[in-house]
Protein backbone atom coordinates (compact mmCIF):
# COMPACT_ATOMS: atom_id res chain seq x y z
CA UNK A 1 0.00 0.00 0.00
CA UNK A 2 1.09 3.54 -1.12
CA UNK A 3 0.11 5.43 2.13
CA UNK A 4 0.28 9.19 3.25
CA UNK A 5 1.15 9.73 6.71
CA UNK A 6 -0.12 12.90 8.29
CA UNK A 7 1.28 14.25 11.86
CA UNK A 8 0.22 17.42 13.84
CA UNK A 9 -0.09 16.41 17.70
CA UNK A 10 2.06 19.31 18.71
CA UNK A 11 4.62 21.86 16.93
CA UNK A 12 5.22 20.34 13.90
CA UNK A 13 3.22 19.72 10.73
CA UNK A 14 5.11 16.39 9.09
CA UNK A 15 3.65 14.66 5.78
CA UNK A 16 5.30 11.43 4.39
CA UNK A 17 5.14 8.97 1.77
CA UNK A 18 5.30 5.39 2.77
CA UNK A 19 5.18 2.44 0.10
CA UNK A 20 4.72 -1.44 1.97
CA UNK A 21 5.60 -2.89 -1.56
CA UNK A 22 9.58 -1.81 -1.49
CA UNK A 23 11.92 -3.68 0.77
CA UNK A 24 12.96 -2.99 4.30
CA UNK A 25 14.44 0.65 4.64
CA UNK A 26 13.44 1.96 0.77
CA UNK A 27 9.57 2.47 1.53
CA UNK A 28 9.76 6.02 2.41
CA UNK A 29 9.13 8.05 -0.98
CA UNK A 30 9.22 11.56 0.60
CA UNK A 31 8.65 13.92 3.79
CA UNK A 32 8.14 17.28 4.56
CA UNK A 33 8.38 19.12 8.21
CA UNK A 34 7.19 22.38 8.56
CA UNK A 35 8.63 23.33 12.53
CA UNK A 36 6.54 26.17 14.23
CA UNK A 37 9.18 26.09 17.42
CA UNK A 38 10.74 29.55 16.11
CA UNK A 39 6.68 31.04 16.36
CA UNK A 40 6.56 29.38 19.78
CA UNK A 41 9.96 30.21 21.21
CA UNK A 42 8.49 33.86 21.35
CA UNK A 43 5.98 32.48 23.79
CA UNK A 44 8.42 30.39 26.17
CA UNK A 45 6.50 27.00 24.97
CA UNK A 46 3.72 25.54 22.69
CA UNK A 47 0.66 27.91 22.71
CA UNK A 48 -2.32 25.66 21.54
CA UNK A 49 -4.03 27.86 19.13
CA UNK A 50 -1.87 29.28 17.22
CA UNK A 51 -0.26 25.49 17.03
CA UNK A 52 -3.39 24.68 15.63
CA UNK A 53 -4.10 27.72 13.28
CA UNK A 54 -0.07 27.01 11.53
CA UNK A 55 -0.80 23.48 10.81
CA UNK A 56 -4.16 24.28 8.95
CA UNK A 57 -1.96 26.70 6.60
CA UNK A 58 1.15 24.61 6.22
CA UNK A 59 -0.34 20.58 5.83
CA UNK A 60 -2.37 21.07 2.37
CA UNK A 61 1.25 22.38 0.91
CA UNK A 62 3.30 20.18 2.44
CA UNK A 63 1.04 17.37 0.91
CA UNK A 64 1.46 18.40 -2.37
CA UNK A 65 5.56 19.09 -1.81
CA UNK A 66 5.61 15.25 -0.51
CA UNK A 67 3.26 13.90 -3.70
CA UNK A 68 5.66 16.19 -5.91
CA UNK A 69 8.62 14.89 -4.29
CA UNK A 70 7.71 11.57 -5.01
CA UNK A 71 6.40 12.15 -8.66
CA UNK A 72 2.67 11.32 -7.28
CA UNK A 73 -0.99 12.54 -7.93
CA UNK A 74 -3.73 11.87 -5.04
CA UNK A 75 -5.22 9.41 -6.92
CA UNK A 76 -2.41 7.12 -6.66
CA UNK A 77 -2.56 7.06 -2.65
CA UNK A 78 -4.31 3.67 -1.66
CA UNK A 79 -4.62 4.93 1.98
CA UNK A 80 -4.07 7.68 4.18
CA UNK A 81 -2.96 7.73 8.31
CA UNK A 82 -2.50 10.40 10.57
CA UNK A 83 -1.73 11.01 14.41
CA UNK A 84 -4.94 10.43 16.18
CA UNK A 85 -3.45 10.93 20.09
CA UNK A 86 -1.95 11.89 22.42
CA UNK A 87 -1.33 15.87 21.69
CA UNK A 88 -3.15 18.73 21.62
CA UNK A 89 -7.07 18.75 20.53
CA UNK A 90 -6.99 21.51 18.39
CA UNK A 91 -3.74 20.65 16.51
CA UNK A 92 -4.61 16.64 16.13
CA UNK A 93 -8.23 17.59 14.78
CA UNK A 94 -6.49 19.56 11.61
CA UNK A 95 -4.45 16.28 10.67
CA UNK A 96 -7.63 14.20 11.70
CA UNK A 97 -10.08 16.59 9.51
CA UNK A 98 -7.74 16.66 6.53
CA UNK A 99 -6.63 13.16 6.42
CA UNK A 100 -10.85 12.26 6.58
CA UNK A 101 -11.79 14.86 4.21
CA UNK A 102 -9.57 13.77 1.30
CA UNK A 103 -9.65 10.11 2.66
CA UNK A 104 -13.83 10.50 1.39
CA UNK A 105 -12.39 12.37 -1.41
CA UNK A 106 -10.42 9.22 -3.03
CA UNK A 107 -12.64 6.90 -1.89
CA UNK A 108 -9.29 5.29 0.16
CA UNK A 109 -9.54 4.04 3.95
CA UNK A 110 -8.10 6.01 7.01
CA UNK A 111 -6.65 5.05 9.97
CA UNK A 112 -5.45 7.38 13.00
CA UNK A 113 -2.47 6.19 14.79
CA UNK A 114 -0.83 6.64 18.16
CA UNK A 115 2.26 9.24 18.18
CA UNK A 116 3.79 6.88 20.66
CA UNK A 117 4.11 4.13 18.26
CA UNK A 118 5.24 6.10 15.46
CA UNK A 119 7.47 7.38 17.86
CA UNK A 120 8.56 3.53 18.73
CA UNK A 121 8.60 2.26 15.48
CA UNK A 122 10.58 5.30 13.71
CA UNK A 123 13.96 2.91 13.89
CA UNK A 124 12.16 0.56 11.17
CA UNK A 125 12.14 3.28 8.44
CA UNK A 126 16.02 3.10 8.85
CA UNK A 127 18.00 0.59 6.35
CA UNK A 128 19.73 -1.45 9.29
CA UNK A 129 16.30 -1.67 11.43
CA UNK A 130 16.14 -3.56 13.88
CA UNK A 131 14.32 -7.15 14.07
CA UNK A 132 11.93 -8.08 16.92
CA UNK A 133 11.95 -8.50 20.14
CA UNK A 134 13.63 -5.60 21.29
CA UNK A 135 13.21 -3.26 24.42
CA UNK A 136 12.37 -0.04 23.26
CA UNK A 137 13.49 3.37 25.54
CA UNK A 138 10.95 6.29 24.70
CA UNK A 139 12.20 9.27 25.65
CA UNK A 140 10.33 12.54 24.83
CA UNK A 141 8.65 15.39 26.00
CA UNK A 142 5.88 14.22 27.27
CA UNK A 143 6.79 10.19 27.80
CA UNK A 144 9.79 8.37 29.58
CA UNK A 145 8.95 4.57 28.94
CA UNK A 146 10.67 1.46 28.68
CA UNK A 147 8.78 -0.84 26.62
CA UNK A 148 9.17 -4.94 25.18
CA UNK A 149 7.85 -4.94 21.46
CA UNK A 150 7.43 -8.59 20.61
CA UNK A 151 5.86 -6.99 17.06
CA UNK A 152 3.54 -4.99 15.53
CA UNK A 153 1.07 -3.95 18.26
CA UNK A 154 2.41 -6.20 20.72
CA UNK A 155 3.67 -4.13 23.23
CA UNK A 156 4.29 -4.49 26.86
CA UNK A 157 5.50 -1.35 29.61
CA UNK A 158 8.45 -2.13 31.24
CA UNK A 159 8.35 1.12 33.26
CA UNK A 160 7.89 4.83 33.12
CA UNK A 161 8.40 8.03 34.46
CA UNK A 162 6.24 8.45 37.80
CA UNK A 163 6.32 12.23 37.49
CA UNK A 164 8.06 14.03 34.72
CA UNK A 165 8.97 13.34 31.32
CA UNK A 166 12.97 12.94 30.50
CA UNK A 167 12.09 15.92 27.69
CA UNK A 168 10.01 18.06 30.26
CA UNK A 169 13.19 17.66 32.77
CA UNK A 170 15.28 18.90 29.81
CA UNK A 171 12.68 22.03 29.13
CA UNK A 172 12.37 22.80 32.83
CA UNK A 173 16.15 22.96 33.32
CA UNK A 174 16.45 24.83 30.54
CA UNK A 175 13.93 27.64 31.83
CA UNK A 176 16.10 27.87 34.75
CA UNK A 177 19.17 28.07 33.24
CA UNK A 178 18.28 31.23 31.04
CA UNK A 179 17.87 29.25 28.06
CA UNK A 180 14.88 29.72 25.21
CA UNK A 181 12.55 27.02 24.12
CA UNK A 182 13.15 24.44 23.22
CA UNK A 183 15.53 23.34 26.05
CA UNK A 184 16.65 20.02 25.39
CA UNK A 185 18.88 20.70 22.74
CA UNK A 186 20.63 23.80 24.32
CA UNK A 187 21.12 22.27 27.60
CA UNK A 188 22.84 19.60 25.80
CA UNK A 189 25.19 22.25 23.71
CA UNK A 190 25.80 24.15 27.03
CA UNK A 191 26.75 21.09 28.91
CA UNK A 192 29.45 20.71 26.47
CA UNK A 193 31.43 22.95 28.56
CA UNK A 194 30.65 21.85 31.14
CA UNK A 195 33.03 19.86 34.05
CA UNK A 196 31.29 16.95 34.74
CA UNK A 197 33.49 16.48 38.11
CA UNK A 198 32.16 19.75 39.69
CA UNK A 199 28.99 18.58 41.15
CA UNK A 200 27.26 15.06 41.32
CA UNK A 201 23.36 15.51 41.03
CA UNK A 202 21.27 12.06 42.16
CA UNK A 203 20.68 8.98 40.17
CA UNK A 204 17.04 8.97 40.74
CA UNK A 205 14.86 5.42 41.55
CA UNK A 206 18.11 3.58 40.69
CA UNK A 207 18.83 2.57 44.56
CA UNK A 208 16.17 0.47 44.00
CA UNK A 209 15.00 -2.37 41.91
CA UNK A 210 12.30 -1.64 39.46
CA UNK A 211 12.36 0.32 36.06
CA UNK A 212 10.04 3.62 36.58
CA UNK A 213 12.05 6.59 36.74
CA UNK A 214 11.58 9.94 38.74
CA UNK A 215 12.74 13.56 37.14
CA UNK A 216 10.97 16.12 39.53
CA UNK A 217 14.06 15.78 42.29
CA UNK A 218 16.34 16.21 39.61
CA UNK A 219 14.58 19.29 38.44
CA UNK A 220 14.81 20.85 42.24
CA UNK A 221 18.32 19.64 42.80
CA UNK A 222 19.16 21.94 39.54
CA UNK A 223 17.03 24.62 41.05
CA UNK A 224 18.53 24.39 44.41
CA UNK A 225 22.21 24.32 43.09
CA UNK A 226 21.90 27.35 40.79
CA UNK A 227 20.39 29.34 43.75
CA UNK A 228 23.48 28.55 45.98
CA UNK A 229 25.47 29.83 43.03
CA UNK A 230 23.62 32.73 42.56
CA UNK A 231 23.84 33.95 46.52
CA UNK A 232 27.37 32.91 46.51
CA UNK A 233 28.01 35.37 43.57
CA UNK A 234 29.76 32.51 41.74
CA UNK A 235 26.63 32.07 39.14
CA UNK A 236 29.04 32.62 36.04
CA UNK A 237 28.53 31.43 32.59
CA UNK A 238 31.24 28.57 33.48
CA UNK A 239 28.84 27.47 36.79
CA UNK A 240 25.82 27.39 34.18
CA UNK A 241 27.87 24.93 31.97
CA UNK A 242 28.83 22.95 34.54
CA UNK A 243 25.39 23.07 35.94
CA UNK A 244 23.72 21.48 32.93
CA UNK A 245 26.85 18.88 32.31
CA UNK A 246 26.08 17.40 35.96
CA UNK A 247 22.05 17.38 35.28
CA UNK A 248 22.63 15.68 32.06
CA UNK A 249 24.82 13.05 32.88
CA UNK A 250 22.14 12.30 35.64
CA UNK A 251 19.79 12.11 33.23
CA UNK A 252 21.90 9.80 31.02
CA UNK A 253 23.09 7.92 33.72
CA UNK A 254 19.95 7.20 34.92
CA UNK A 255 18.24 5.85 31.76
CA UNK A 256 21.44 3.86 31.23
CA UNK A 257 20.97 2.04 34.11
CA UNK A 258 17.44 1.26 33.59
CA UNK A 259 18.35 0.04 30.20
CA UNK A 260 20.88 -2.54 31.32
CA UNK A 261 18.24 -3.74 33.90
CA UNK A 262 15.24 -3.70 31.21
CA UNK A 263 17.86 -5.78 29.03
CA UNK A 264 18.53 -8.38 31.72
CA UNK A 265 15.23 -8.90 32.89
CA UNK A 266 13.54 -9.86 29.50
CA UNK A 267 17.26 -11.38 28.32
CA UNK A 268 17.02 -9.12 24.71
CA UNK A 269 20.07 -7.84 22.94
CA UNK A 270 18.24 -5.17 21.59
CA UNK A 271 17.70 -1.41 22.19
CA UNK A 272 16.18 0.67 20.34
CA UNK A 273 15.63 4.44 21.30
CA UNK A 274 13.29 6.85 19.88
CA UNK A 275 11.80 10.06 20.79
CA UNK A 276 12.94 13.62 21.09
CA UNK A 277 15.52 12.89 23.88
CA UNK A 278 17.26 10.26 21.80
CA UNK A 279 18.73 13.01 19.66
CA UNK A 280 20.72 13.69 22.49
CA UNK A 281 24.53 12.64 21.63
CA UNK A 282 26.04 12.15 25.12
CA UNK A 283 22.97 9.02 25.80
CA UNK A 284 23.56 7.80 22.36
CA UNK A 285 27.55 7.47 23.29
CA UNK A 286 27.11 6.24 26.76
CA UNK A 287 24.48 3.74 25.79
CA UNK A 288 26.01 2.33 22.61
CA UNK A 289 29.08 1.39 25.01
CA UNK A 290 27.47 0.19 28.12
CA UNK A 291 25.11 -2.06 25.78
CA UNK A 292 27.54 -3.52 23.33
CA UNK A 293 29.62 -4.33 26.54
CA UNK A 294 26.80 -6.48 27.20
CA UNK A 295 26.88 -8.08 23.76
CA UNK A 296 23.43 -6.59 23.03
CA UNK A 297 23.14 -3.63 19.83
CA UNK A 298 21.40 -0.27 20.08
CA UNK A 299 19.04 1.21 16.80
CA UNK A 300 18.07 4.77 16.60
CA UNK A 301 16.33 6.63 14.14
CA UNK A 302 18.11 9.02 11.65
CA UNK A 303 18.23 12.74 13.86
CA UNK A 304 15.66 14.19 12.23
CA UNK A 305 13.01 11.18 12.70
CA UNK A 306 13.82 10.97 16.72
CA UNK A 307 11.98 14.15 17.03
CA UNK A 308 8.10 14.24 15.94
CA UNK A 309 8.01 13.66 12.28
CA UNK A 310 5.10 12.64 9.07
CA UNK A 311 7.62 9.48 8.47
CA UNK A 312 6.71 7.75 11.42
CA UNK A 313 3.02 8.19 11.11
CA UNK A 314 3.14 7.02 7.83
CA UNK A 315 5.10 3.78 8.41
CA UNK A 316 2.59 3.11 11.89
CA UNK A 317 -0.42 3.71 9.35
CA UNK A 318 0.95 1.89 6.45
CA UNK A 319 1.57 -1.28 8.44
CA UNK A 320 -1.74 -1.32 9.78
CA UNK A 321 -3.83 -0.28 7.25
CA UNK A 322 -2.41 -3.31 5.36
CA UNK A 323 -3.32 -5.25 7.98
CA UNK A 324 -7.08 -4.26 6.60
CA UNK A 325 -7.27 -2.10 10.12
CA UNK A 326 -9.41 1.10 9.60
CA UNK A 327 -10.92 4.14 11.66
CA UNK A 328 -13.87 2.43 14.10
CA UNK A 329 -17.51 2.99 11.94
CA UNK A 330 -15.41 5.58 9.65
CA UNK A 331 -15.24 8.26 12.24
CA UNK A 332 -12.28 10.81 12.80
CA UNK A 333 -10.39 10.35 15.99
CA UNK A 334 -8.97 13.15 17.96
CA UNK A 335 -7.79 11.81 21.52
CA UNK A 336 -5.73 13.85 23.44
CA UNK A 337 -4.64 11.70 26.03
CA UNK A 338 -4.46 8.29 25.00
CA UNK A 339 -2.89 6.28 27.66
O1 LIG B 1 9.45 13.58 20.48
P1 LIG B 1 9.48 15.04 20.57
O2 LIG B 1 9.94 15.83 19.37
O3 LIG B 1 8.06 15.61 20.90
C1 LIG B 1 7.20 14.96 21.80
O4 LIG B 1 6.44 14.07 21.35
O5 LIG B 1 7.31 15.32 23.00
O6 LIG B 1 10.39 15.42 21.84
C2 LIG B 1 10.64 16.74 22.21
C3 LIG B 1 11.51 16.75 23.46
C4 LIG B 1 11.67 18.14 24.05
O7 LIG B 1 11.44 18.07 25.44
C5 LIG B 1 13.12 18.49 23.72
O8 LIG B 1 13.69 19.40 24.64
C6 LIG B 1 13.79 17.14 23.79
O9 LIG B 1 12.84 16.26 23.19
N1 LIG B 1 15.07 17.09 23.06
C7 LIG B 1 16.27 16.90 23.63
C8 LIG B 1 17.25 16.97 22.60
N2 LIG B 1 16.60 17.21 21.43
C9 LIG B 1 15.26 17.29 21.73
N3 LIG B 1 16.61 16.66 24.91
C10 LIG B 1 17.91 16.50 25.18
N4 LIG B 1 18.91 16.56 24.28
C11 LIG B 1 18.63 16.79 22.97
N5 LIG B 1 19.60 16.84 22.07
ZN1 LIG C 1 6.66 13.13 19.75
Amino acid sequence: MRVLGIETSCDETGVALFDTRLPAGEGLLADALYSQVAMHAEYGGVVPELASRDHTRKLLPLIDQVLGEAGLEKRDLDGIAYTAGPGLVGALMVGASTAHGMAWALGVPVLGVHHMEGHLLAPMLEENAPAFPFVALLVSGGHTQLVEVAGLGRYRLLGESVDDAAGEAFDKAAKMLGLAYPGGPRVAKLAEQGDPTRFRFPRPMTDRPGLDFSFSGLKTHTLTTLKKLEADGVLDDQARADVARAFEEAVVDTMVIKCRRALDETGLKRLVMAGGVSANTRLRERLAVEIEKRGAKTFYPRARFCTDNGAMIAYVGAQRLATGERDTRGLMQATPRWP
